[in-house]
């Protein structure tokens, strides 16, 4: 297949293969939590809360009155709330704010005003700060909802935001403060060695806290700021008790500080923040991680719209370490930790009239390695009933059951890094200390359109909708490039130096050889006029010269390095691309470069995940996989659909993100046939084999039967046999459970049971060709398949995809690696095409009967060695892309090719026959 690796110069045939379509769509509203999709309330309703790590090493502060911690009393590590009959304090968040809102405080020096929130919003404050507060509250009976919410969903859990009352709060502090929980202290040394660079970096802005709480750890950047010019400090929490206390306080500690507090959810604060700059948005305490995996980049998605260009954010993360390590900052000695836990249901017994027995709740923090991420759980240690008069819901939790408190994200700085750069952000400085903890700083870009003179409009198709040239023109190319960056990096996230290096099959690379190629590629069209001997590698990274079998030779940097260049060359475009991008000498980069170089890397992941599948001994899931399957409601579709005959318009005259060999746009007459409406499913290739299918030599061709001899090959490539887990006693042999459990399925390292009417996949074109002989039929041709595929006969005109013009959505298709695996046949009847065929885009490539050749009129571009050199009897075009493909290259036109005998592509079958 052509992609852009052979684009280098020659290259190998499935070098880069796989298409790559419109941009992928980063808004997610489902996230993984905790071991399956559960839908997360609002964020609203989870955020605000977290990252309160007012430290206990910053002396001479304390949010809450001294009177009060006497009141409290420690009995077996739980603490208690005050005698019955005292009234809880006002700031509890789930009665209604008591505080007093109505008043305006007194004028003061700092009523300048730093932010202007709409009318309705109330003024309060104290003397020398104000306090815009957020007219819509929490409604008294949110609590008691959301228990019954999270104790119907399965698995249960209960929203974390209510962990933090004044008794959850101050047991919060003592977790700062406990020997095991490093990350408060870890931060705060970051802070104190970073502030004035931080400053520096940022320079007179601004300064914004999300999730404020006490603004203790604010103190290291309240210093610099205050030590640099005139400062102005905005806090932003939900909480009015601790916002007001935090404010006094600081009034005192800062007298040249300008302080105006917002007590507001983030998601209502952050529209509110978006006229205020230049600014600095400050989010500390890993409170990031809190969000869950999916929410997280959401949540950073509504702070990107938040912010003008030149503002500035700063993170604070705990990163991927040991799980000894973690789990016992989750669960410390004192055992404070299991308390916070533990007054969660106390809490509700408080306000609620529930009636827990609270010395039946253990405290279990437990590390997820593959998630990365640290669960806590409340166990019952008997069961019990949890009647909620308010709502006269009772709940029965069984004995050892777990509910789900709490998740905390640990990240890795690259894939942090990329997912907020994604988001139009670029880093300008970070400090990572010895790997515990980081703190990282993002400047906001502007978003340069490539709409110069010189380069004109990243316009759409000629003859077909400009839908992907819209996405590209909306969403600019800095954001399209960072897309694919980020997209790159959190597949590797999950690897080892060793899994990168090693060439672990002949038939691909090593890994870092993928990324070196990627960084070479993208400098060599983006920055050096398409010359392939661009400094950084031109020999080490060209395809021709070092073919993928000798790839194991060679020396390559550590991955460090290889990064470290990916980076330099991604800033070196991106300063390329944001220089004037208007006027004389306008740094422009054309569009067919750039959506080049960010399908190149689109196809470089396919192949990438192609190499990984390959592996046995790896058991691989990257974070943006979800697990959820895919709607599975309709039956399989077994029947096939008839095609009848007539003209029509095959391939695309668009120059800005078709490849050479999708060009020209021309007229084919295909006589009537009829394809199936489905690819070929486990199903039926098993009745294939069982019925000799790999044994009778009428059922292939010459060439593949040679191929069977030499290989032995007697299943698809990734097929074991045996079932994926031992046969229980009872399955008689001969019977068809065991006919199902002969063969599993080795799926990215796991051993998985085939499911019967899932897609074949990793099938050679020659034992797709004999499949299709055995079951009456043949493969289509490639015309038959873009016709079936794309043409509209109602409107005469071609689709871009099979189910019209607009965008992938994941119920169209499986494509973009959501899942890395084909869903059932029948499981997207929402991306069928005009003729009623599914799964024609994703799930997996098809063969065709067709070589790869030049359509009428072909005219090679950028360069012959593009797609004409492989042209001719040696190649089969496959279409339609498989899971593994990007949406962004997988218009119905794109065309894939490889040797007939490989089978690491993620390439399936689908039959045509005679009409
Ligand atoms: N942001 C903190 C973290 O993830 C919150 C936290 C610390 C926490 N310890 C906790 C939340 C225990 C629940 C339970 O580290």
């Amino acid at each position: 297949m052509t992609t852009p690796t052979t684009l280098a110069r020659r290259g190998e045939p499935g070098d880069c293969k796989s298409l790559a379509f419109p941009p992928t769509d980063t808004k997610v509203s489902k996230v993984e939590y905790p071991s399956r999709s559960v839908v997360l309330p609002p964020l609203r309703d989870h955020i605000g809360r977290h990252g309160r790590h007012r430290g206990n090493l910053l002396k001479g502060y304390s949010r809450r009155p001294r009177e009060r911690r006497t009141d409290e009393v420690i009995s077996g590590g739980v603490r208690l709330p005050p005698p019955a009959g005292q009234s809880w304090p006002p700031w509890s968040t789930s009665g209604p704010v008591l505080f007093a809102v109505d008043e305006p405080p007194p004028a003061r020096p700092s009523d300048a005003g730093v932010v202007a929130p709409p009318a309705d919003w109330k003024r309060a404050g104290g003397p020398g700060f104000v306090v815009h507060v957020d007219p819509v509250q929490e409604s008294p009976l949110a609590f008691a909802l959301s228990v019954a919410a999270g104790l119907d969903g399965r698995p249960r859990r209960l929203d974390a935001r209510y962990l933090y009352d004044a008794v959850g709060s101050d047991l919060f502090d003592r977790i700062t403060a406990q020997p095991e929980y490093y990350l408060t202290r870890a931060e705060d040394g970051l802070l104190a060695a970073g502030a004035r660079a931080i400053r520096a970096r940022a320079g007179l802005a601004t300064l914004v806290e999300l999730g404020s709480g006490t603004s203790t750890k604010t103190r290291r950047l309240l210093d610099a700021w205050s030590a640099a010019g005139p400062a102005a400090y905005v806090p932003v929490d939900v909480d009015l008790h601790f916002l007001t206390q935090a404010c006094a306080t600081l009034r005192a500690d800062y007298p040249g500080l300008v302080i105006e507090g917002l007590g507001a959810s983030y998601e209502r604060a952050l529209p509110v923040l978006a006229d205020l700059t230049p600014k600095t948005l400050v989010f500390l305490g890993s409170s990031l991680g809190n969000l869950g995996w999916r929410a997280h980049a959401e949540f950073c998605g509504s702070v990107a719209a938040a912010m003008a260009p030149g503002d500035h954010f700063l993170v604070g993360v705990d990163l991927v370490k040991d799980a000894a390590r973690l789990e016992a900052a989750y669960d410390d000695a004192a055992g404070v930790t299991a308390a916070f836990t533990r007054n969660l249901f106390a809490r509700m017994n408080r306000e609620l009239g529930t009636n827990i027995p609270l010395d039946a709740v253990r405290h279990v923090a437990f590390y997820d390695v593959e998630r990365e991420r640290v669960e806590i759980f409340a166990e019952a240690l008997q069961s019990w009933e949890l009647h909620l008069p308010a709502l006269d819901r009772t709940f029965r939790v069984a004995r050892g059951e777990r509910i789900l408190t709490e998740v905390s994200h640990k990240f890795r700085p690259e894939a942090l890094v990329a997912m907020i750069e994604r988001l139009g952000f670029k880093q300008v400085w970070s400090d990572v200390g010895d790997g515990t903890f980081g703190l990282f700083l993002f400047r906001r870009m502007a978003t340069p359109l490539v709409t110069a003179s010189s380069a004109g409009p990243l316009s759409g198709f000629p003859g077909r909708p400009a839908v992907d040239g819209r996405v590209l023109g909306a969403a600019t190319p800095l954001a399209l490039l960072g897309e694919m960056r980020a997209r790159t990096l959190e597949l590797l996230a999950p690897l080892g130096e060793d899994d990168l290096q090693r060439q672990h099959s002949r038939l691909m690379s090593p890994l870092a050889w993928d990324l070196g190629h990627i960084a070479h590629f993208e400098a060599q069209w983006l920055l050096h006029q398409g010359d392939a001997a661009a400094p950084g590698g031109a020999e080490l990274y060209d395809p021709q010269a070092t073919p993928r079998a000798r790839r194991a030779e060679l020396a390559l940097p550590a991955t460090a390095a290889i990064r470290r260049r990916m980076r330099e060359v991604r800033h070196a475009v991106e300063e390329k691309l944001v220089t004037k991008p208007c006027g004389p000498g306008a740094a422009t980069v054309a569009p067919h470069l750039l959506t080049l170089v960010a399908q190149h890397e689109a196809q470089h992941q396919e192949t990438m995940l192609q190499a990984l599948a390959l592996r046995d001994d790896l058991p691989y899931r990257p974070a943006f996989v979800t697990t959820a399957p895919a709607a599975t409601g309709s039956r399989p579709s077994t029947d096939s659909v008839l095609i009848p005959a007539g003209p029509f318009v095959m391939g695309t005259d668009d120059r800005t993100w078709a490849y050479d060999n999708e060009r020209p746009a021309h007229q084919v007459h295909v006589p009537a046939f009829r394809l199936d409406r489905a690819p070929v499913t486990n199903r039926g290739y098993l009745a294939f084999m069982r019925d000799g299918g790999y044994q009778r030599q009428a059922l292939w061709s010459a060439a593949g039967w040679r191929w069977l001899d030499e290989t032995q090959a007697r299943a698809p490539q990734h097929w074991r046999p045996g079932p994926a887990a031992p046969l229980d006693g009872r399955r008689r042999r001969g019977s068809a459970e065991e006919a199902a459990g002969e063969w599993h399925a080795v799926v990215f390292g796991r051993p998985t049971p085939l499911h019967p009417d899932a897609p074949v996949v990793h099938v050679s074109w020659f034992e797709a060709d004999a499949y299709a002989r055995w079951a009456g039929g043949r493969l289509p041709t490639e015309a038959e398949w873009e016709k079936a595929a794309a043409w509209d006969p109602t409107r005469g005109a071609a689709r871009r995809y099979p189910w019209g013009d607009d965008g992938w959505a994941p119920g169209r298709a499986n494509l973009d690696q959501r899942h890395l695996e084909p869903m059932p046949a029948g499981a997207f009847a929402a991306g069928s095409s005009a003729y009623g065929c599914q799964q024609m885009a994703g799930d997996v490539w098809e063969w065709t009967d067709t070589w790869f050749g030049g359509y009428p009129g072909y005219e090679s571009f950028p360069y012959k060695e593009y797609s004409e050199v492989f042209f001719g009897q040696t190649y089969r075009v496959l279409r339609g892309g498989s899971f593994a493909t990007r949406a962004m290259v997988a218009r119905a036109t794109f065309r894939n090719w490889d040797y007939p005998q490989r089978r690491q592509i993620f390439a399936g079958i689908r039959c045509a026959r005679g009409a």
